[in-house]
């Protein structure tokens, strides 16, 4: 059996230093997993993204030598050059042979590239650098609004990269669109909705989903103090919609999925060939 930490670099395994990052889950101390807990109360020194104060006072709790990256964002600074300050910062520590480790809320590796670059990094300097699962903002949202990805596939993109890009929206899946408080915003500097660009985001949707067509705000808890946003809205009116750097938008199917018959022929099988269980996984439950 090789562990995490022998898998993890191009081994040099003398070198001192090592990096790992950890989730520490959206609600705060109950969903961090016991092995990133047992890391961060290890380590010589966490650099934290955590999403407030709480969060922060109860991460010195497992250890007092906490570097808050929050100082890395600067007002006007492309947050792309924020996270590469963050990056070489957790780099500078490894190199002096420390035990580092990064800890950021939800899950390390979702919609975060700091702590990739950062193992990335680390790992091509022959030093042990590997990640840890922890539970994300969309772990959150599938027990929340009671939606299981498997029933009729989804698919999930940070939201102005699906503005800018060519992607394929199947309309027969679920949708999860994440930083669409930012939507269309190129510069990496605004924290802050801006209604004309998110009525051009609606306008684009609409390629494959009606005015009509319901979707879901969602916000998960990060303290017991506060409640889970889902609020269902018609597409139509989330430009008036109050959004935040912490929306998420969900959009339920807008059509049925459809049979493939030619690869059900290439596999030798007919529609009545599925059986009713199969069907049974492509219904949709209504969400709560
Ligand atoms: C930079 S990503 C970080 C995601 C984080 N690594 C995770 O695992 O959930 C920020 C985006 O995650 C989503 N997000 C973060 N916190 C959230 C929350 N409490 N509820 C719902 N979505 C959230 C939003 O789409 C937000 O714009």
């Amino acid at each position: 059996m090789v562990n995490k930490a022998q898998n993890s670099a191009n081994l040099d395994s003398s070198k001192a230093g090592s990096l790992v990052c950890v989730g520490t889950g959206i609600a705060l101390a109950g969903q961090i997993t016991t092995i990133a807990k047992s890391h961060i109360e290890n380590a010589d020194v966490v650099f934290a993204a955590l999403p407030n104060s709480i969060a922060d006072q109860w991460l010195a709790s497992l250890n007092p030598n906490i570097i808050n990256l929050q100082q890395f964002y600067v007002d006007g600074m492309p947050r792309t050059e924020c996270y590469q300050n963050m990056v070489n910062a957790i780099l500078t520590e490894v190199r002096t042979g420390k035990n580092v480790v990064g800890a950021f809320y939800g899950h390390a590796g979702v919609f975060a590239w700091a702590p990739h670059e950062s193992i990335r990094i680390a790992r091509s300097e022959g030093y042990s650098a590997y990640m840890e699962p922890g539970i994300s903002a969309e772990d959150c949202l599938y027990a929340d609004l009671g939606i299981d990805p498997g029933t009729v596939g989804c698919q999930a993109f940070e939201t102005s990269q699906l503005l800018f890009y060519k992607h394929t929206v199947d309309p027969a899946s679920l949708l999860i669109l994440w930083q669409i408080g930012i939507a269309g915003d190129h510069t990496f500097t605004t924290y802050d909705s801006d209604i004309n660009k998110l009525e051009l985001t609606v306008q684009f949707l609409n390629q494959w989903y009606d005015n009509d067509h319901e979707v879901i705000v969602y916000e998960a808890p990060f303290l017991p103090t506060q409640t889970v946003r889902m609020d269902r809205i018609k597409l139509k009116d989330l430009a008036k919609c109050k959004l935040s750097m912490i929306s998420t938008l969900v959009i339920p199917p807008a059509k049925k999925l459809e049979l493939d018959h030619e690869t059900l022929a290439m596999f030798g099988l007919k529609a009545a060939d599925l059986t009713s269980h199969q069907e049974k996984r492509t219904e949709i439950t209504e969400v709560n």
